[in-house]
């Protein structure tokens, strides 16, 4: 993990940039004849190398341009980078503050830089949504999650370095300043939280087992005065009756664990949000065993369990006035001679009983007692997040959510939420004609039936959500990268805390 980040903010465009220490200094230029003033700056201290390199047409300053000036006479910084915000006429939409924050964030990145200088020129934007604010908020959530790096299992002298510690900011904006802060604040927070959820993610699952996502969900806890945590053994579940959550522990000598969150920022009738993530720490299949290749990243299975649990700290951190909700049903999901074998018949908490045709579909049977148990919290809404299907990645790939829901209006909370924070979701129908797909012979629902791999595991989960507005994201394509940035993604860590906050 790594080092504190710190970010300032200051509205005057300072007189000083060109004095002010710094190993970068980034500036926004416009696009056109007339620089800003900050480039202005820059321009004449540098022997006009900004207005050179667009007059050889080698930076337009178009929207999330980037260019490197070589010479740093005239300014005490080691080195200058230019970003281009587009012409000064011309309003930004999601996507230009999405290309503007990324690329500030790779400039500042992507050198030894320990202290950077950002300068801002005025900007216009092309709705009420989108502000000065806002940008700061997805430059502080870049800056804080681009800056993360695994090292917990590596040795001393493999450590990664994290280079990037200031970072001062100067915007010409007409937003108050408190506003730009708060904006900012909220970004680096969310930047946070999807840092725990990655950090997660990417411990091994010898050493991330369900007890230890107990032990760091407590330990959150403990940092904040309004969020308690329970955590229930075996023991506890067997009596509450969550025999479906237990049965997918049983051939792993880990103990399952069923952890509850509990936030109180809200009044105490409020009624709380509920977030439910599927903890399974390692997913061999079972006895319906995976094949060997790639099931490494079956670690990656807990992701859902790691954003209810960055989320939790980030609404925490934020102290929102609500209350909410954080459940993670947790399990290792291993053959073995006590291990739970396809055609077995469980008792789910809510009394139906499930035909295990393949022990491989188990998210869904954690899931299924964990929304059985948030229904005594009277939910204002349940949103459950799980890696749950590899068919969400043959419908939409790696770059976008699956969403499905019971309730329309949540359904478009939650999806714009997702286009807001850049942290994408696509809905797909849960619609009755697919549920016969889950009949049984032998029990009231098969975990598994049909060829919508994808919206039958939903239907699945919608048989124990009937009691409240309900969601449920299948993340399996979005929560962890692949390839050389192997690793957890922090996602939807972004999109469930942008839900939340226009919540509250
Ligand atoms: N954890 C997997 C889903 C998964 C697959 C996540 C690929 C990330 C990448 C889940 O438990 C699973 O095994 N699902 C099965 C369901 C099938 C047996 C109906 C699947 O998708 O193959
Ligand atoms: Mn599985
Ligand atoms: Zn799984």
């Amino acid at each position: 993990m790594k080092k504190r980040l710190t970010l300032t903010l200051n509205q005057e465009l300072s007189k000083n940039i060109l004095k002010s220490k710094a190993d970068v200094l980034v500036v926004g230029v416009n696009e056109g004849r007339t620089l800003n003033s900050s480039a202005k700056e820059i321009d004449s201290a540098t022997n006009g190398s900004i207005k050179e390199l667009m007059k050889r047409g080698e930076f337009e300053a178009k929207v999330g341009q980037t260019a490197y000036i070589a010479t740093n006479e005239g300014t005490k910084a080691d080195r200058i980078f230019l970003i281009g915000v587009g012409k000064s006429n011309t309003a930004l939409n999601n996507e230009d503050m999405d290309k503007i924050s990324s690329s500030v964030t790779s400039v500042l990145t992507s050198k030894k830089s320990a202290v950077g200088l950002v300068a801002l020129p005025a900007m216009k934007y092309d709705s009420k949504d989108h502000s000065d604010s806002s940008l700061l908020q997805k430059l502080g959530t870049s800056l804080e999650s681009k800056s993360y790096t695994y090292d917990a299992k590596l040795n001393k002298k493999n450590k990664s370095i994290n280079y990037l510690k200031k970072v001062s900011i100067f915007i010409d904006s007409k937003e108050a300043l408190a506003k730009l802060k708060k904006g900012l604040k909220t970004g680096q927070v969310v930047g946070q939280g999807m840092n725990v959820a990655k950090e997660l993610a990417n411990l091994p699952g010898n050493v991330c087992t369900p007890s230890y996502l107990a032990t760091s969900s407590r330990s959150a806890a403990n940092k904040y005065k309004k969020l308690s945590c329970r955590v229930f053994g075996e023991k506890e579940m067997k009596k509450m009756g969550m025999d479906c959550l237990l049965s997918v522990g049983n051939g792993s000598a880990q103990e399952s664990k069923l952890i509850s969150m509990n936030y109180q920022g809200g009044k105490k009738g409020d009624k709380p949000y509920a977030i439910v993530g599927k903890g399974i720490t390692f997913d061999t299949g079972g006895i319906s065993l995976k094949p060997p290749a790639t099931m490494d990243e079956m670690k990656f299975d807990m992701c859902g369990a790691a954003s209810v649990i960055g989320t939790m700290q980030v609404i925490a951190e934020l102290n929102l006035p609500i209350n909410l909700i954080g459940v993670v049903a947790s399990a290792e999901n291993m053959p073995g001679s006590k291990a739970t074998k396809p055609g077995d018949v469980v008792r789910t908490m809510s009394g139906k009983t499930v035909e295990i045709l393949n022990t491989d579909a188990e998210g869904r049977l954690v899931l299924a007692d964990a929304l059985t148990y948030v229904e005594r919290f009277n939910p204002r809404s349940v949103v459950d997040i799980a890696t749950l299907t590899g068919a969400v990645i043959m419908a939409l790939g790696y770059s976008t959510s699956g969403l499905m829901s019971n309730n329309e209006n949540l359904a478009k909370e939650l999806l714009e939420a997702g286009e807001k924070a850049s942290d994408r979701a696509w809905q797909l129908p849960i619609w009755d004609s697919y549920q016969k797909d889950l009949d049984s012979n032998f029990a009231d629902i098969a975990n598994i039936g049909g060829r919508a791999g994808t919206i039958t595991a939903a239907c699945f989960l919608s048989r124990f959500a009937e009691k409240y507005p309900w969601a449920h994201l299948d993340v399996a394509g979005t929560a962890s990268l692949k390839g050389a940035a192997k690793g957890g993604s922090g996602r939807p860590v972004p999109l469930l805390s942008q839900y939340l906050i226009d919540k509250s």
